[in-house]
């Protein structure tokens, strides 16, 4: 073990863990597990991203977490509640943003936060007040009093934020909080996830399937994938664990196989030939890129483009995955169209 990896597993065990999740599990036909035996921590003032493909098992985790599935088996302490033994103190101790809206269209927006309130019996006179300083934290108060029913997409999931908030959780989950928004409204969910862990000191739990969103937001994220844990770590460990750059070369005539030529590099850890690409594993991409370039020449081989990226998290998906997570798939969920962002999809 390396002093830096001792030093991290010393720090982490210093912190308070809000939620550690041991072997949980999710069957729903007796025979394939949705959900298949996953095992991680979440600590104190964390922004947790659970990453991963649609089908990957991430609402169905949160749900288990949440108290609305039971388990098939496993255990989970949340906020220090045992969550079988003891689900109404779980309860009280999380706030929960569903992926599909649940507001009452037919209720104004501080209305439907209250409604929220009364689940948790807080009483009208204190809920009026907080549903009124929640509805201005997600820039809503001039829309209060409006109906939901003419709210836009992104005014619902700021809605529904405020909603979750009502108890003033420690722990929050979200699911796929900014699924279907376009690219401000996701910029300003970001924005308020952030003070949420910032200005409140609170835990966030979000699924999401965008990369880049895993990326910028989260500070550890677990990347799932047909139900199982594949890694956990904060995006540069995930990027790091790759272990270098990537060169991508493409070569005008791709007929001959150049690879046993490259391999010979110094600092090349593996050569993948893709038609005439190839795409090229390295310790130290800007000095292995100069090497590649002569090697090609020497060997006939004329370089019509080279570029040097340093390990994404597309990457780090390909590498734990196998599979390219570039195509797009068909969005089954019914929510508004998606805009912008990169997002996982799964090869068919
Ligand atoms: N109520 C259910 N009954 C049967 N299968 C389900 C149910 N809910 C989810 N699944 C299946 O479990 C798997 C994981 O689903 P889900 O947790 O919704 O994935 P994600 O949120 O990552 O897209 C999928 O194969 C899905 O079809
Ligand atoms: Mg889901």
């Amino acid at each position: 073990m390396s002093k830096l990896e001792l030093q991290q597993i010393l720090q982490t065990s210093a912190r308070q863990k809000v939620l550690s999740i041991e072997k949980l599990t999710k069957t729903f036909d007796g025979k394939t597990n949705a959900v298949d035996g996953i095992s991680f921590d979440v600590f104190e003032g964390e922004i947790f991203g659970f990453l991963g493909p649609n089908g990957a098992g991430k609402s169905t985790t949160i749900n288990m977490l949440t108290t609305i599935l039971r388990p098939t088996s496993g255990d989970a302490t949340i906020c220090g509640y045992d969550l079988i033994k003891n689900q109404s103190a779980v309860r009280r101790s999380i706030g929960v943003v569903p992926q599909e809206s649940t507001a009452d269209e037919d209720l104004t927006g501080v209305e439907n936060v209250m409604l929220c309130a009364d689940f948790y019996g807080i009483p009208r006179k204190i809920s009026k007040e907080r549903a009124l300083e929640l509805l201005e934290l997600v820039e809503l108060s001039k829309d209060a009093k409006r109906k939901v029913s003419t709210y836009s997409g992104g005014m619902k999931r700021r809605l529904e934020l405020a909603s979750g908030l009502i108890n003033r959780p420690k722990l929050l989950f979200l699911d796929e909080p900014t699924l279907g928004l376009d690219v401000q409204t996701r910029a300003a969910v970001w924005e308020y996830i952030r003070r949420l862990k910032e200005e409140f000191h609170m835990t966030l739990f979000m699924t999401t399937h965008y990369l880049d969103e895993a990326d910028n937001l989260c500070d550890r994220i677990a990347l799932i994938d047909l139900g199982k844990i594949l890694k956990v770590g904060s995006p540069t460990e995930l990027k790091e664990s790759l272990g270098g750059d990537i060169i991508e070369v493409e070569v005008q005539d791709g007929s001959t196989d150049l690879s046993p030529v490259i391999s010979r590099i110094p600092h090349v850890i593996d050569v993948r030939k893709i038609d005439s690409d190839y795409r090229i594993k390295t310790e130290f991409g800007e000095q292995t890129a100069p090497d590649v370039m002569e090697a090609l020449r020497l060997a006939g081989g004329k370089v019509t483009r080279i570029s040097i990226a340093k390990p994404s998290l597309d990457q780090v998906y390909l590498e734990y995955t196998g599979r390219s997570i570039r195509e797009e798939h068909v969005d089954t969920s019914t929510r508004m169209p998606r805009r912008g962002g990169m997002f996982m999809g799964r090869r068919r």
